[in-house]
């Protein structure tokens, strides 16, 4: 008998059920919104289509009036760590943006992010954009049924000192499922502490924010904007995963 002394919450395998229908949806936004991510949209643009996408397959956009959000994604470019709110701001060739999509489906949360390529960046960028991707599978490989928390930051955090990049501390994963964000925080850096144990019935994200800089951010004064404290590329990706008996599932994949 395990027993879960922590207030994160276990799910069943019919609320996993849900949470797949979620997650499915979750990531059909961003394979949807892919081509339009081009030189010239603007990032509201972006914003109406995935909104429009969203509903039309009866879902919700869960950061539409998310304490006081007033969009349907999230879309950070450049320097912007996440959080960044969809404007009259027009892509140009060699900007990079994560797009973060939550869905609300039936009353569960799918939510996915990646980070775009517009046009042809630079070299930085493009390694930047590639290790964030390769840190969040790193932070997944390190999940385990009756493992710890703490591994994930841990793991990431070796392979992304390597490259001299920096991990955003501020911002971190979260349990997943009928609520948005839960408990645990999941941190993408090495804090020394084991954490929480793993359990069957857990969900949360992986959704390490990775900096071409320092670590370090700030937020602007729209009190939504996260950005890198010394204006250095940021790139994320996000999954959600479940955790079984034996198995450890990406839902957005
Ligand atoms: N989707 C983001 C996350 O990964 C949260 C966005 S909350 C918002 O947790 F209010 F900024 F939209
Ligand atoms: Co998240
Ligand atoms: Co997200």
């Amino acid at each position: 008998m395990y027993f879960n002394m922590s207030d994160i919450k276990i799910h069943t395998l019919e609320d996993l059920e849900h949470m797949r229908k979620a997650g499915a949806l979750a990531r059909e936004v961003l394979n949807f919104i892919e081509p339009y991510v081009k030189e010239g949209i603007t990032t509201d643009e972006l914003n109406s289509l995935c909104h429009d996408f969203i509903t039309s397959r009866g879902a919700v956009p869960a950061t539409l009036g998310y304490h006081g959000f007033t969009k349907s994604i999230c879309a950070s470019v450049n320097n912007v760590v996440c959080h960044g709110i969809p404007g009259a701001y027009r892509l140009k060739t060699g900007d990079i943006i994560n797009i973060d999509v939550t869905v609300i489906l039936n009353g569960w949360h799918g939510d996915t992010s990646k980070t775009f390529i517009v046009g042809k960046c630079t070299k930085l960028a493009e390694n930047l954009v590639s290790i964030a991707k390769q840190a969040l599978q790193i932070g997944i490989d390190a999940v385990k049924p009756y493992g710890y928390f703490g591994d994930i930051g841990k793991a990431i955090q070796k392979f992304v000192d390597e490259y001299g990049f920096g991990i955003a501390r501020d911002y971190c994963g979260h349990g997943i499922g009928r609520e948005f964000h839960s408990s645990p925080a999941v941190l993408h850096y090495d804090s020394n502490k084991k954490g929480d144990q793993i359990l069957p019935g857990m969900f949360f994200t992986i959704e390490p924010m990775i900096n071409a800089g320092s670590h370090k951010t700030k937020v602007l004064k729209d009190n939504w904007t996260v950005v890198t404290s010394d204006k250095s590329l940021s790139a994320q990706f996000e999954h959600t995963i479940a955790v079984t008996e034996n198995s450890v599932e990406i839902l957005t994949l």
